[in-house]
Parts: structure tokens; C-alpha cells; sequence
């Protein structure tokens, strides 16, 4: 029915009830209590499958939080399963493998996704998904989904994307035939720094089963006012995308002639090992990440960001202010170091994420700082 003719209001309808009447004694109502279903949070992953702009049936499960949305994933499987990753996950994945699911006895391996050959060696008979971030944490290395597309259809092993750093319109990752896509929403979803949470978008009715036994079972799930949150964020996601991604290619390029700086790794650069992938992968904008080595104390570099601009010095990316974050004592501290050391996270190694500022205004605190 046309809405505009039903009254409806315009923003989300935000049910806080814990629990609901049932009808009759053998009624069995669709919300009972809301760790297992509430009608906002039914709203926000209705709204998330709609997002996603595909032919086929989606379902949604939200989480309390990125990690949460991946953990209540990963414990689908069984004692004995594994896991291909990219090289380079967010620190937290890597923690969630090598500090929690081991005693479970589910395992992690690695391998670079854009190497056909030496990933479909790393598949084992017990690997059940393959698990990819198309814009890596923190490098912003591109993982080509349409390889990572003929591995899963060569080895028959479906694949599991975190698509956090590139939120539709950036990636429709179903399109690419990927079985499921976890976002932790904190970051581009939510948009303005007010709220936690993640989510489990799937194709496999199976799966999607089993995540929402993990909802009422682990007891994750997302608070009905944080779903309000997001779906209010989602409304101005396209447009923040649009914004963000075109300051941070500006500052980029500002950031890679400055003298004491030893490299940008940003996609949308020339310079980018993977520039003409991720032209091709990311036609609608990059996000607002930058990652960047200094050459100067790192410790004065932040001393000033903090003391003499408005640049935030802290965790996360995607608010409204522009904020820089230190990988190595941050993101990505439970790396070991000589990992981390090899996948160039380095102690001169920052994150940078635009805000809504004027590109002008983010280059003369930077411009300070350095
Ligand atoms: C790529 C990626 N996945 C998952 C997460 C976890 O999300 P959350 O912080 O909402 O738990 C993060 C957090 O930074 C992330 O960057």
C-alpha cells in the first residue's frame, strides 16, 4: 500500500517493551521477548536486506556489536572447522581466532586473496568459509571479490565478507555471490559516533537459522534504541559517503607530497598497488579512511594532533569528526609484533578517518602536526 495514504510516521518506531501479550495460551506470537525479537530491530534488519538491492531472499540478524555479529557467526561452526582469511583482518577478528575460537576448536589460516594459486593451497578439506574484508584494516589493501568469487565456485567453499569498510553503496557484496555479510554498523551505519552494534545479512536459510538460535541463545543481540540510531543513520549513509570519500581522496593526495611522510596507502591514489582494482571495485567512493607512515616522532605527531588541532585522537573511524587512530596500540594490538611489523603496521603507521569537515581545514591540522 502506498504509505503516504496509511498515516505512517517518518521515522523509525522505537519499541523499547521487553516483552509482549500473547493472544491465547497456544498463540506462539512472532515477539514474545525482545532478546529474541523486538519490532525495532526487526525495522533495522528489514531495513539492512532491503540495502543490499538483491534478486534473491535475504534474511538479517542483528548483534551488539561488530564482534558480537562475527563471534555468533563463527560459533556456527564446528569443533574440527576452519576458516580462510585475507591476510590482513581487523585485530579483532585475529583475537577472536587465536584467544577464543581455538578452544573451540575452530581455526583460522591465511592467505593473499588475490593470489588464486597460493589461496586454493591453504584450502583444507575441513575449511567451511572463505572470509574477506574487500578494503582491508588497517592498509586498505583491496581484496578482488571477483577472485575470491572463483575460488569459492573452484573449491565449492562459500564466502563470507566483512564488508565494515564498505558499506552499500560501495559494495553490494551479494552481487559477487558472497553467502553472507557482516557489518559491524558502529562505524558507517551509524555515522555519528553514538552507538554500537553489528549484524549478520545471509542467503542461507540454514545459517540464518542457526544466528537467530545464537540471538536468543548467546543473548547479543542489539538494544531496540541503538536499532532506532541506526536506522536513522542509514537514511544519510549515501550522502555521508559521497562527502567523506571525496575529502579523504583530497587530503590523501595532500598527504603524499608532504616530505615526512613515507607513504599513503589509499586505493584512490595512483600510487595504491591496487588503484585499478579498486577503480573497478568501488565505483561510488572509497570511504573515509587513510592510512599513512610518518617519518617523525610518532609521539610528537600525536602530542600536537591532540594539544593544537581538532583532530581526535582515538579508536574507530566514520563519525562526524576526523579522527586518528594509532593501529599498532589500537585496532591492531593483539597482533603480534613481528606480524604486524609484516603487514606494515609499523610504530610511524597512523589511520586516518575524515569527518565532516572541509578537507582544508583537516590538511591545516595535519599540516601542523607535521
Ligand atoms: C573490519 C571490522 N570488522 C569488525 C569490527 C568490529 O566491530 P565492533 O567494533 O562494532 O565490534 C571492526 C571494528 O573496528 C572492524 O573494523
Amino acid at each position: 500500500m502506498n504509505k503516504a495514504r496509511t498515516n505512517a510516521p517518518l521515522a523509525p518506531i522505537l519499541v523499547r517493551s521487553k516483552n509482549f501479550h500473547w493472544p491465547g495460551i497456544d498463540a506462539d506470537p512472532h515477539y514474545k521477548y525482545s532478546r529474541g525479537s523486538n519490532p525495532t530491530r526487526t525495522e533495522l534488519e528489514n531495513k539492512l536486506v532491503a540495502l543490499e538491492k538483491h534478486g534473491e531472499v535475504l534474511h538479517a540478524a542483528a548483534f551488539a556489536s561488530g564482534l558480537g555479529a562475527e563471534a555468533a557467526f563463527f560459533l556456527t561452526l564446528m569443533p574440527g572447522d576452519r576458516v580462510l582469511l585475507c591476510n590482513e583482518t581487523y585485530g579483532g577478528t585475529y583475537r577472536l581466532f587465536h584467544s577464543f575460537l581455538h578452544r573451540f576448536g575452530i581455526h583460522c589460516d591465511f592467505a593473499d586473496l588475490n593470489d588464486l594459486e597460493a589461496a586454493t593451497k591453504k584450502i583444507t578439506p575441513q575449511t567451511k568459509y572463505i572470509f574477506v574484508e574487500p578494503l582491508s584494516n588497517p592498509s586498505l589493501l583491496v581484496n578482488d571479490l571477483d577472485k575470491v568469487a572463483l575460488l569459492s565456485k573452484k573449491t565449492g567453499i562459500p564466502f563470507v565478507v566483512d564488508n565494515t569498510f564498505c558499506p552499500p553503496p560501495a559494495i553490494y557484496a551479494f552481487d559477487y555471490g558472497a553467502t553472507a555479510v557482516i557489518y559491524s554498523l558502529t562505524k558507517y551505519f551509524g555515522g555519528h559516533a553514538d552507538a554500537v552494534g553489528g549484524a549478520v545479512i545471509t542467503k542461507d536459510v540454514t545459517l540464518n537459522e542457526k544466528l537467530r538460535f545464537q540471538q536468543s541463545t548467546l543473548g547479543a543481540t542489539l538494544s531496540p534504541d541503538e536499532c532506532y540510531r541506526f536506522l536513522q543513520g542509514i537514511k544519510t549513509l549515501p550522502l555521508r559517503w559521497e562527502r567523506i570519500s571525496k575529502t579523504a581522496l583530497t587530503v590523501a593526495e595532500w598527504l603524499s607530497k608532504h616530505p615526512n611522510i613515507s607513504k599513503v596507502l589509499h586505493p584512490g591514489l595512483l600510487s595504491h598497488p591496487h588503484h585499478e582494482l579498486a577503480k573497478r571495485q568501488f565505483p561510488n567512493g572509497i570511504g573515509s579512511v587513510i592510512s599513512f607512515e610518518i617519518t617523525t616522532d610518532p609521539r610528537k605527531f600525536v602530542d600536537t594532533i591532540i594539544d593544537e588541532t581538532d583532530i581526535v585522537f582515538g579508536e574507530s573511524l566514520a563519525s562526524p569528526e576526523t579522527l586518528l587512530c594509532y593501529p599498532a596500540l589500537m585496532s591492531h594490538k593483539s597482533i603480534p609484533e613481528a606480524e604486524r611489523l609484516a603487514l606494515g603496521i609499523t610504530d610511524g603507521f597512523f589511520r586516518l578517518s575524515v569527518g565532516f569537515e572541509n578537507a582544508e581545514e583537516i590538511i591545516g591540522g595535519l599540516k601542523k602536526a607535521l
